[in-house]
């Protein structure tokens, strides 16, 4: 085995992508009312607020004038108001008024724009300033008839590498959730069935039991058949999807925003289905699975400390680290602008593993 040649600082490397041609939701909906939000992306930061037509803009926080944050000023008549002198900025970053200034403010655009959608239930922006982008930003299917829907946002202290690993990682839930989704009893043999396309790779697992722990038991007291199928497609969604019996279904559709290179932010919207009401299956399973990603976050944040202390990552992975690498090589590709996302066409390659879980 061989030992690292300065015992603290081995590193280097860092699993961080910046893939800037992209979406990457900066709100839920109705987070964003009449005040302007503060916000970052890839350490920008940005402000965003509803212009004049109520539809959200995206501009650099930083005024034009004196570099006051514009997320501390309000917004008057669908612009943006600089607390510190007053000037007003519209949705596209020109500004239109200096007050005391006799005779027109500056014509030309001052402040970068980012082009900004909203769909989905969720406030998108695109991550290159003052382009209007050729694609948009990654649907989310919407709920069918008899859904119940929910969108949370949480926070994880790591990378977006690491964290859309965490989302997708069966082999730890066993372990670090120990009893309150899997590993309550015996541990069982299940298929994991791993295919790719262009910008998206897939698992499915074949042949799982309902889980025994906690969360299964709440969505499915009976037991039944389950289909899981864990996803990642790019730039940054991580999508659970499980189907417990012929009644119960849930999709969960986590969008990850590179807030900063170890600052994560996921826009989860969840869909579900079950033979019970929605609201009882929300009020049992909310603490739970709070509980749940407040272990990933400690675990993530503990994960992260590490890294930084040795200056860098060094990993070891086996056949069951499925998607880890595979969510890295799309991350990566589509950071050297090999990949276009949502170019979804199949390569055809295939990998299938058994694990204990
Ligand atoms: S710093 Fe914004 S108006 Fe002066
Ligand atoms: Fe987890």
């Amino acid at each position: 085995m061989d030992q690292p040649k300065n015992l603290a600082r081995e590193g280097g490397h860092l699993s961080v992508a910046r893939i800037t041609d992209a979406w990457y939701p900066l709100a839920a909906s109705d987070e964003l009312g009449a005040r302007p939000l503060a916000r970052k992306l890839y350490g920008m930061p940005l402000v965003v607020f509803r212009g004049a037509d109520g539809r959200p803009a995206a501009l650099i926080d930083r005024c034009a004038h004196r570099n006051a944050p514009l997320s501390a000023g309000r917004v008057a008549g669908g612009e943006l108001e600089c607390s510190y002198h007053g000037w007003r900025f519209e949705a596209g970053g020109r500004c239109t008024h200096v007050p005391s200034l006799c005779g027109d403010p500056p014509k030309r655009r001052v402040l970068a724009s980012f082009a900004t959608r909203e769909e989905g239930g969720l406030v998108w922006a695109y991550a290159t300033p003052n382009v209007e982008p050729t694609r948009e930003p990654f649907a989310i299917a919407p709920a069918e008839a008899g859904y119940t829907v929910a969108i949370r946002v949480v926070d994880a202290p790591a990378t977006l590498h690491a964290t859309i690993e965490n989302a997708l990682d069966v082999p730890h839930t066993a372990f670090l959730h120990r009893g309150l989704f899997r590993g309550a009893g015996k541990r069982n043999r299940i298929r994991a069935v791993v295919t790719r396309a262009a910008d998206r790779v897939q698992t499915e697992y074949v042949g799982e039991p309902r889980p025994e722990g906690l969360v299964g038991r709440l969505l499915s007291p009976s037991g039944g058949i389950v289909t899981h199928y864990d996803r990642f497609i790019l730039p940054s969604i991580a999508e659970v999807e499980y189907r417990i019996g012929a009644e119960n279904h849930i999709l969960v559709t986590a969008c990850g925003t590179p807030v900063d290179d170890f600052v994560t932010r996921l826009y989860a919207v969840i869909r579900f289905r079950t033979r019970f009401p929605g609201w009882l299956v929300k009020l049992a399973l909310e603490p739970i699975a709070l509980r749940i990603f407040g272990q990933d976050a400690a675990m993530l944040a503990k994960q992260s400390a590490t890294i930084q202390s040795f200056g860098g990552e060094h990993y070891t992975s086996t056949a069951v680290d499925l998607m880890g690498p595979q969510i890295w090589r799309l991350m990566r590709r589509a950071e050297l602008g090999r990949i276009t996302p949502g170019d979804s066409t199949p390569d055809g390659w295939r990998r299938e593993i058994d694990l204990d879980v």
